[in-house]
């Protein structure tokens, strides 16, 4: 089939190269020319593990383009739309300008294929209520039926996610109806690799379909404030939240995953989505039904406050003092820094007056452009060298390897705060190391 992705962030870059990538034709569209012509260079624009393989391999099978102009997609019979609904500048809402420009400058090639049928699926993420009037909007042109199919790759997992994902959404708007049978099996016979794998697929309507994918990262930040709550409760009345969240774990109804206490959550998604999902709710004039959300943000924000107090704790004033940060990335494998918890404790450690300098694998160049004025080291051991106190915050492979022994050669100081909870405290400890973490007492 022909297929047009419409806006090649993170999301349609990667979508776009697995639509390739099970044999369709697909062209990927960005009013970013640097973007486009990055991708069309066969150059991933940020870092995902297994992208730019099944990236070079699309553009070399002439199945997979991406261009700048919208009259490029008039042949295409179905159009996703993978824009961002960032946080709104003003306000804790989803900006959807970048969604609304998209739709006004398809609307105007969307004739070109003269009724014949053409689906335009919608992949953001977005409060409820609107896909319903965008197709209000795009339905009144013959042929066009507007899906919502919400998308839930994690980074660093893109590629495994989209090519197979737990579940696939389709939300209609309104299930069951001849239209919406038709609208279905269009959107089957493009995933139609993923059905055949057995993949299972959920029909709903629109606002359900918009619902599922923010319930769902409202219930993981919910999962990771839950325990980051207990790991206050921890360092207060002397536990280790390491052992809580392996035994509560345990219990099936409850799950080990997303319990990792820490500096909590970060990224482009899981705070702003919890926001905005606030946001929505309070418009509709049931914003008490979500109340639980704020203070979920707010146990977030605490943990980055926490961090700080901690590496007061351990050496004082820290005004002069040489810090070495392990760490920039929102999460390790991802090179993504917006809403990062390591990057915004290493830039109130740098407020407070320290001396810091970060390390990581591959955030550096966007850590360095959000704070300027960060000192940034890329090679590990020299950043270490020293050091009168490291923090680690993104559990990168390559941290949670560390060798104690040799680290503690390199540094001024052998002192540690493990924001991750990933070293084994005894261990670092026989190597001679000071160390604490979040969540479990001194
Ligand atoms: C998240 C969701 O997991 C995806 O399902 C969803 O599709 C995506 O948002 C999205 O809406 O696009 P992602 O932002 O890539 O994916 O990252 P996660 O793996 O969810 O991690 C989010 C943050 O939570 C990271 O900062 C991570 O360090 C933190 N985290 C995660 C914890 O602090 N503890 C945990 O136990 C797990």
């Amino acid at each position: 089939m022909i297929i047009s992705v419409i806006g090649v962030g993170y999301l349609g870059a990667v979508h776009a190269a697995a639509m390739a990538e099970i044999g369709h034709d697909v062209i990927g569209l960005d009013v970013d020319e640097q973007r486009v012509t990055a991708l069309q260079a066969g150059h991933a624009p940020f870092h995902e593990p297994g992208f730019e393989e099944i990236l070079r391999r699309g553009l070399a099978s002439g199945r997979l383009r991406f261009t700048t102009d919208y009259a490029d997609l008039a042949a295409a019979e179905v159009h996703f739309l993978g824009l961002g609904t960032p946080q709104r500048k003003d306000g804790f809402g989803a900006d959807l300008s970048h969604l609304h420009a998209a739709m006004a400058s398809l609307g105007e090639v969307l004739p070109a294929r003269a009724g014949a049928p053409t689906l335009v699926v919608g992949k953001s993420t977005v409060p409820a209520g609107t896909a319903r009037l965008l197709a209000d909007r795009v339905e009144r042109l013959p042929g066009v039926h507007l899906m919502w199919n919400p998308e839930f790759l994690r980074e660093g997992f893109a590629v495994q996610d989209t090519l197979a994902p737990d579940r696939l959404v389709y939300g209609v708007s309104e299930p069951g109806t001849p239209t919406a049978d038709e609208a279905v099996r269009r959107l089957d016979a493009v995933y139609a690799p993923l059905l055949d794998a057995e993949i299972p697929r959920l029909v709903m309507g629109y606002e359900t379909a918009e619902l599922v994918k923010v319930s769902a990262n409202a219930f993981l930040a919910t999962k990771i404030s839950f325990i980051n709550a207990i790991a206050e409760i921890c360092e207060t009345v002397g536990g280790d939240v390491t052992d809580v969240a392996r035994a509560i774990g345990m219990d099936d109804r409850i799950g080990a995953k997303f319990l990792r206490a820490g500096v909590g959550f970060g990224g482009g998604c899981l705070p702003k989505d919890i926001r905005a999902f606030v946001a929505s709710a309070e418009e509709h004039g049931v914003g008490e039904a979500l109340g639980f959300l704020r203070e979920v943000d707010a146990v977030n924000e605490r943990r980055r406050v926490r961090a700080v107090e901690l590496a007061r704790e351990m050496l004082g004033d820290l005004r002069g003092r040489r810090i070495t940060v392990l760490g920039a990335a929102f999460k390790p494998d991802s090179d993504d820094v917006r809403d990062s918890p390591a990057l915004d404790v290493a830039d109130r450690l740098l407020q407070a007056g320290a001396d810091v300098r970060v390390t990581d694998p591959q955030a550096l160049a966007n850590a360095a452009m959000r704070v300027p004025g960060l000192a940034v080291e890329p090679d590990l051991e020299t950043a270490l060298a020293g050091a009168e106190l490291t923090v680690l915050l993104t559990e990168w492979r390559e941290y949670r390897d560390l060798d104690p022994r040799r680290a503690a050669e390199l540094v001024a100081v052998p002192r540690l705060l493990d924001g991750r909870n990933v070293l084994d405290p005894q261990q670092w400890r026989r190597a001679g190391w000071e160390i604490r973490s979040l969540g479990r007492a001194a």
